[in-house]
């Protein structure tokens, strides 16, 4: 969604606040604009459509200044417009803001600001905030330097709702001014310059340190100093946090897309993601939760909850816990959860599951459980993230920057870190032999290999692609563990192929699927669960005879059986089965999308971090 970029330094602002919001670009947008200070007054450049046309705009060579703000936004309020674009002025072009998030009360504010005198140009919530600043700051009666901090304090007092807010002023032309709420933001801290940016990646090839504000902390930037306030102006100190992220996780590193080399990207994902936590001879290690036999032996319900690929993820780690631990698992849609008043006492667990750990909804839902007295744990790829903030305990998955909007390795790193985390749990409860805890590690520990043996089936996949892409409807079939690969699978396809897909379990086909079978529909099925085999294939061979035609990703040998293709995948154990059969249907759904010549990693109407409900 939308994203922001801040700079404040020696060097011309423009080419740095382009870059910075290039590389935001994989979050979703369809406006962008910059806002710099040029010899004490506010110059602003934006327009809808891409970054890159901020270039062509008549003037843009001619800002010269060295502190600015810069945003893409993604529309909640009001249409794609440059009008709409951010930044946004005051009535009296004193103050330029850029903001991510929603002002709930804006209606109100308008109003308000309305009968005080104020025009409104656009249709936004974000429009109120400049003017507001405005009107608080007309009615201050001290000038000195914390006039503006005090117009902003009000301000903040005022807005209901999320808010990341960067804040420029002719009245303080050498400063740059940051708060948030609810949304995030990272300033990054320089040699003689200071960076703002919604995430880490964006700044990170110009430095690696940075700081984070809780909610309702305010950042006062100069070159070479960044001061830190509480909403009461009191003074307050920050630690630098070194985070050790390569600059060229945000790169394509020879790819021609960033989903194509985050799926290579999967067998050292997913290394990382075992780390230290895992090793043939010692138990699991996970020093951030340190839970014992007796919390465990206490909590009689877990929850996982997550969006969309991430659910995904929970409901392989739904059956991981119940197999080791013996634990009830329910897995929610963040969405849902929040509003269903779910039953949650001190002994829930709740687990949170988001790649970017900015999900609004499942922020909420976080909420909701903590203040019903569950304990919550958050897993996270982004540190420092709200979700992890606002969680009791966190566990990062550390598989690397995701920019790609479809998730690819945050999702096998979710898989492994659930299993991981169930295999802990289990060691703590003496809930299975040492001889299953044994095999299972064995099985783990062997996955980054097992994944690049599975990547070997990209040029079949590929080729495959091509007699498939112009289908208009795919299903996807599974049972047991492999319903849900079949889900993510298809979750995968529709959203960059744009091709209506959906996944049943395999068993509920005839209870009303089965009547969209017709001549040539392809089905997906996946069949790894050993289990399962037989059941499964006779699922395949109802639609067969309907006049499917089948694709069959598998671990096993079906030499006999008729299909249209089969990729084969590596055995592994069941529970771990959908960190390898999912890895042709990514590569599936990406070359679809790619022979159809769509925009792979940034697919229409989606968003990479869904920060709005
Ligand atoms: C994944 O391909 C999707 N883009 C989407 O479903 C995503 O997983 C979901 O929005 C949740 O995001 P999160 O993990 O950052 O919370």
């Amino acid at each position: 969604m939308c994203g922001i970029i801040g700079y404040i330094g020696v060097k011309k602002a423009t080419p740095i606040l382009i870059d910075g919001l290039l590389k935001l670009e994989y979050r979703g947008y369809d406006s962008s604009g910059i806002s710099t200070i040029e010899k004490d007054c506010i110059s602003i450049m934006k327009d809808t459509g891409r970054v890159k046309n901020l270039y062509n705009l008549d003037g843009i060579n001619n800002l010269n200044g060295n502190i600015g703000i810069a945003h893409t936004r993604w529309a909640t309020h009001g249409k794609p417009s440059k009008e709409n674009s951010h930044p946004h002025l005051d009535n009296n072009n004193n103050f330029s803001v850029v903001h991510n998030g929603i002002i709930e009360n804006y209606t109100e504010l308008r109003d308000f600001l309305i009968r005080n005198g104020y025009t409104f140009y656009s249709q936004t919530d974000t429009e109120v905030i400049p003017n507001l600043i405005d009107y608080y700051y007309k009615k201050e009666t001290i000038d000195d330097k914390y006039r503006i901090l005090r117009a902003l304090q009000k301000t903040c007092n005022d807005l209901k709702g999320s808010f990341a807010i960067q804040v420029i002023s002719k009245f303080m032309p050498d400063n740059l001014i940051v708060i948030r709420k609810d949304s995030p933001i990272v300033i990054g801290k320089g040699d003689n310059e200071n960076y703002v940016s919604s995430d880490i990646p964006a700044i990170v090839s110009y430095t690696k340190e940075f700081y984070f504000l809780n909610n309702y902390e305010l950042a006062l930037l100069s070159r070479d100093n960044i001061e830190f306030y509480d909403i009461n102006l009191n003074s307050i100190v920050k630690q630098v946090n070194v985070v050790d992220l390569d600059a060229d996780s945000a790169d394509k590193n020879g790819f021609s897309h960033y989903m194509l080399k985050e799926i290579f990207e999967q067998p050292s994902a997913i290394r990382k993601t075992i780390g230290s936590r895992l090793s043939a001879n010692d138990s699991c290690n996970f020093e951030e939760l340190n839970f014992t036999k007796e919390f465990l032996s206490s909590i009689n319900k877990i929850y996982i909850v997550a969006c969309g690929t991430a659910m995904h993820a929970g409901l392989t780690g739904k059956v991981a816990i119940e197999q080791l631990c013996n634990i009830p698992v329910t897995v929610d849609i963040a969405s849902e959860f929040r509003y269903r008043n779910p039953i949650i006492d001190k002994n829930t667990l709740c687990i949170y599951i988001s790649q970017s750990g900015e999900t609004a909804d499942t922020i909420a839902a976080l909420k909701l459980s903590k203040s019903k007295g569950a304990t919550t744990l958050a897993i996270s790829n982004v540190i420092e993230s709200s979700i992890t903030r606002e969680a009791d305990y966190s566990i990062y998955t550390h598989a690397g920057a995701e920019i790609a909007v479809a998730s690819t390795k945050a999702y096998t790193s979710q898989v492994i870190l659930l299993n991981i985390l169930a295999l802990y749990f289990a060691e703590i409860l003496e809930s299975i032999s040492s001889l299953e805890t044994m095999k299972l590690k064995e099985e783990i520990l062997a996955l980054p290999q097992k994944v690049e043996e599975t990547l070997q089936c990209t040029n079949l996949v590929e080729k495959y692609s091509k007699e498939i892409c112009h289908e208009k409807d795919i299903f996807f079939l599974g049972r047991g563990i492999d319903y849900t690969t079949a889900l993510e699978g298809s979750l995968k396809l529709k959203e960059i192929s744009y091709i209506h897909s959906d996944a049943y379990a395999a068993g509920e086909l005839k209870h009303g699927p089965i009547a969209l079978i017709e001549d040539n529909v392809t089905v997906v099925g996946i069949i790894t669960d050993e289990s399962l085999v037989e059941k499964t294939i006779s699922n395949i061979q109802e639609v067969v005879t309907r006049g499917a035609k089948t694709c069959i990703i598998t671990n096993q040998s079906l030499n006999n059986i008729d299909f249209n293709q089969v990729i084969s995948v590596p055995k592994t154990c069941t529970l771990l089965s959908p960190i390898v059969s999912i890895i042709p249907l990514q590569l599936l759904a990406y070359y679809i999308s790619n022979e159809k010549g769509l925009d792979v990693d940034k697919p229409r109407n989606l968003a990479k971090s869904v920060t709005v409900e």
